[in-house]
């Protein structure tokens, strides 16, 4: 416990905690109990005060060409405006405020700004749909919706309101605040207000109140093996905590030396802990990219990494699989050798993207930091220290120092190096989550009734002979798609809902970029016509278009078990093509002959 208190200290505190960790109730874990702190002014003011203040925080880089260099005094100000304007339309410490915004500076801004206020905040991810944001908003009983005009897209300028306002037709939210980003005409309603005129004018005086170590920060809905989304809560203290430690530690990160990119969404866990909150914490220099990356031209990444520097960066697999196929040649015409350290996120990365990764963008000798880590972990857990004398290309090595993770079999029993188990955390760690929003009894159902007093990642895994970690994937009904987790049931039921499938089985199939792709199997209705292009298309309007099935299969039947079970595993062999496996515990054994007849007729 001296370890995650030494830890602590990183921040600044109003009041010191009284105990390190308080696990008598749990799976609720309480750390640095009596602590009392503002995450806002841990990652703004004390770094002005600190005589900071004309250092840069943010190279934030748009995607049309535009850019902003905001330094921390600057930011202060922001956010400090920003609390004033919404504290001004009635947001108190506790209530929850969406945020649906592009990578633009206010997203970060508002997020801070909540946090300044210890108004929990619910960022949705910008590609969701209005379905998507609707219940996100509904479950978490959002006061004030955070959004833009509109984002850029591959040099379109697509509306995002819009979106907003389906999502929210007559739900409880009192007031929307809209960004202007892309210039658009939007309808402004009663309850819409400008963040330009609402922010602007405000004071850049706002005391920062020190809320309890406890205090709720945030809540971000993930994907679980249920259709609904479960919203993810993290707290203040050891929340911050953690991610300043390990986003210092895991990426050697020195502040005023170091320019550092994490290429995440702020709408994923990953922007929350390694764009705003440990980066921030740390005093870092960053870049902040609004687009995609071949916007305009698929050496974009690369010039910015020669024009700010960066020395740092943390992006995902897929991305890296993507470089690939775009070829060296890209990267080759550009100056990286101001990058140290790269990291790795989202799912086991594949040796030959590693390889490619440290070779063309590592210089040869560039550490590759593979986290391992998930929305309700709060931050990293287990990666190679960046100064290891070793990397092994697939694997994520060690837990961090402080932290505890072990490979069990069925019955909860280490298992012996070569064997394949589950990867349970056996300690608490303090940026845990401390729960499903609302929903006491998934948390516990989820995580902490598989095995006794450990928590259940959802991951398989194996030691090596050295005792390392492999991850080899979710063991559950998730797949993870470009590093976003989607399950498959969210994916069937918006197949079902659309009126000509009867029935709908989802699964992940290996993809060469993306990791998994989707793969569904639809039973349609009698006599119905359906349209394989009209089924994604619903899928990409009921959940966004991140969660568009690669392929839609037509079949009469579905293989189950005698109890009604689907054997995914079955379809996962025809999503694959490979030899279909052992059909015996089918209640129709012929099923699985049909579905593949009928996919070699598609
Ligand atoms: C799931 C968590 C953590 C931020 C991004 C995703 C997979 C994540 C790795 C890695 C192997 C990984 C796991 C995990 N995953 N990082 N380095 N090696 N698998 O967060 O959406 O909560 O997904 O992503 O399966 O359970 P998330």
């Amino acid at each position: 416990m001296d370890f995650w208190a030494e830890q602590a200290e990183r921040l600044h505190w109003d009041v010191r905690w009284s105990e390190v960790l308080d696990w008598s109730g749990a799976p609720y874990a309480k750390w640095f109990t009596g602590g009392r702190l503002n995450a806002a002014h841990n990652c703004v003011d004390r770094h002005v005060e600190a005589g900071f203040g004309d250092q840069v925080a943010i190279h934030w880089v748009g995607e049309p060409g535009d850019s902003r260099d905001i330094t921390y005094a600057q930011l202060r100000d922001e956010v400090c405006r920003a609390a004033n304007a919404l504290a001004s339309l009635g947001v108190r410490a506790g209530d929850r405020v969406a945020i649906q915004l592009p990578m633009i500076p206010e997203a970060i801004v508002a997020m801070l700004a909540c946090a300044r206020l210890g108004a929990p905040h619910s960022v949705v991810f910008g590609g969701f749909s209005p379905s998507a944001l609707r219940s996100r908003v509904e479950d978490a009983e959002a006061k004030v919706v955070i959004t833009a005009d509109g984002q850029f897209r591959r040099g379109q300028a697509v509306p995002m309101k819009a979106n907003v306002d389906e999502a929210l037709a007559g739900s409880a939210v009192e007031k929307v605040v809209v960004v202007r980003r892309t210039g658009e005409d939007v309808p402004m309603g009663e309850r819409d207000v400008w963040w330009h005129e609402l922010v602007d004018g405000q004071s850049t005086e706002h005391f920062a109140e020190a809320f309890d170590s406890e205090h709720p920060l945030f809540i971000l809905y993930t994907s679980g093996t249920t259709g609904k989304p479960k919203g993810i809560l993290h707290t203040t203290g050891g929340y911050l905590t953690q991610v300043a430690y390990t986003h210092q530690v895991v990426f050697d990160h020195r502040p005023g030396e170091d320019v550092y990119w994490c290429t995440a969404d702020i709408g994923w866990i990953t922007g929350h802990s390694y764009i705003v909150y440990g980066p921030l914490a740390n005093r870092a220099t960053q870049v902040v990219y609004e687009g995609t990356p071949n916007t305009p031209h698929e050496g974009r990444h690369w010039e910015i990494v020669q024009k700010y520097g960066v020395s740092i960066y943390y992006t995902a697999p897929t991305l890296i699989r993507t470089f690939m196929k775009w070829g060296e040649d890209i990267p080759a015409r550009y100056d990286l050798s101001s990058l140290r350290v790269l990291g790795s996120v989202g799912e086991p990365i594949n040796p030959e993207a590693w390889r490619w990764y440290r070779e063309h963008i590592g210089a040869g000798t560039a550490p590759i930091v593979d986290t391992w880590w998930q929305t309700e972990t709060g931050a990293i857990m287990i990666a190679p220290p960046p100064g290891s004398p070793e990397f092994k290309p697939g694997s994520a090595q060690t837990p961090v120092p402080g932290i505890s993770a072990m490979v069990v079999d069925d019955a909860g029993k280490e298992v012996a190096p070569g064997e394949s188990g589950y990867l349970v955390l056996d300690q608490p760690w303090p940026s845990m989550l401390r729960g499903v929003w609302g929903d006491d009894a998934r948390f516990r159902e989820t995580y902490w009734s598989r095995f006794t007093g450990a928590y259940f990642a959802g991951d398989g895994a194996r030691y090596d002979a050295d005792g390392d970690i492999w991850l080899l994937g979710r063991v559950d009904d998730v797949m993870n798609v470009s590093g976003h987790r989607i399950s498959t049931a969210e994916v069937e039921s918006a197949l079902v809902s659309h009126p000509a499938v009867a029935e709908a089985a989802v699964v992940g199939a290996a993809d060469p970029t993306t990791g998994q792709g989707i793969v569904a199997f639809v039973i349609p209705r009698d006599a119905a016509e359906v349209s394989v292009q009209e089924l994604r298309d619903h899928v990409a309007r009921e959940i966004g278009p991140i969660a568009k099935p690669r392929q839609i299969m037509v079949v009469p039947e579905l293989p189950k078990t005698r109890s009604g079970k689907i054997m995914r595993r079955l379809l996962r062999d025809v999503a694959e093509n490979r030899e279909i496996g052992d059909v015996t515990t089918l209640a129709d054994s012929g099923v699985m002959a049909q579905i593949a007849g009928q996919k070699s007729a598609t």
